[in-house]
């Protein structure tokens, strides 16, 4: 496939980590209607068997503190479906509370969860994929629009923002695209899942949907980010 023309989703080979969650499992049956095959990642077996009889999946455990782990679950996928075209990371924990109020054991966590297991997996993918591949994850608002209250959150997705936008720089000759879904809050239940402290008021949600076809309509194009 040539430099800048449509990824074909019809028949491409899809890795999604962080499928068990509502993001991830939005993304898969977006990529599974554009009719493409699918492995799905993350840590819940018995939802990720309900992903595998519902779309034909190949699943993989992924823990996010089990970097070295990340190369295999990629490896283990592109041997699965014979080859790997795109891979969406939609894995995140947040927390909230002024940063002074939060221990550094919480800041590890996030930036265990939100940027080393992500830079990990699309890592492994990248020798992987050919002109025309994509690697995307979703960062969020908060990489461009740090929030008071969500300090290390904002800084963890920030500094998964800067990895794929250098890394998209890099890819740029080899026609790999790098998708930044910096999405608005929606009302998934992430944030009532909290790895410490409460949620403010958040602002309504924005539609899920939407926002999950659009960031399969920038893998297809290439688009480097989505709001
Ligand atoms: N919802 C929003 O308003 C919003 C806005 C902007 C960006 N985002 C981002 O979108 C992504 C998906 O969020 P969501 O709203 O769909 O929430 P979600 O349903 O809670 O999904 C979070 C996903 O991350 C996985 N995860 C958490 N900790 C993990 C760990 N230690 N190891 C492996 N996987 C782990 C969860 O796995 P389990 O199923 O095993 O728990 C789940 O698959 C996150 O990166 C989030 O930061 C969300």
């Amino acid at each position: 496939m040539a430099r800048g023309e449509r990824l074909e989703l019809d028949g491409a080979r899809v890795l999604v980590a962080g499928a068990t969650g509502v993001l991830g499992g939005s993304l898969v049956r977006e990529f599974s209607a554009r009719g493409a095959a699918l492995a799905v990642a993350g840590r819940q077996s018995a939802r990720l068997q309900e992903l595998s009889g519902e779309f034909g999946a190949h699943t993989e455990f992924f823990d996010a503190y089990d970097l070295d782990g990340a190369g295999d679950v990629v490896a283990r996928s592109a041997e699965a479906l014979g080859g790997l075209d795109v891979v969406v990371v939609a894995v995140g924990a947040v927390a909230f509370g002024a940063a002074e109020s939060l221990p550094d054991d919480v800041a590890e966590h996030l930036f265990a969860v939100n940027t080393l297991a992500p830079i990990a997996l699309l890592r492994a993918a990248l020798p992987l994929l050919r002109s025309g591949g994509a690697i995307a994850a979703i960062t969020g608002v908060v990489s461009e629009c740090p929030m008071p209250g969500m300090a290390v959150y904002s800084a963890s997705k920030a500094a998964l923002s800067a990895w794929l936008t250098a890394v998209r720089i890099e890819q740029r000759r080899r026609g790999v695209r790098v998708v930044d879904a910096r999405l608005p809050h929606m009302e998934t239940g992430f944030a009532d899942r909290a790895v410490a402290g409460r949620p403010p008021r958040l602002p309504p949600g924005a539609d899920l949907e939407a926002a999950v076809r659009r960031i399969v309509d920038a893998v297809e194009t290439g688009a480097a980010e989505v709001g």
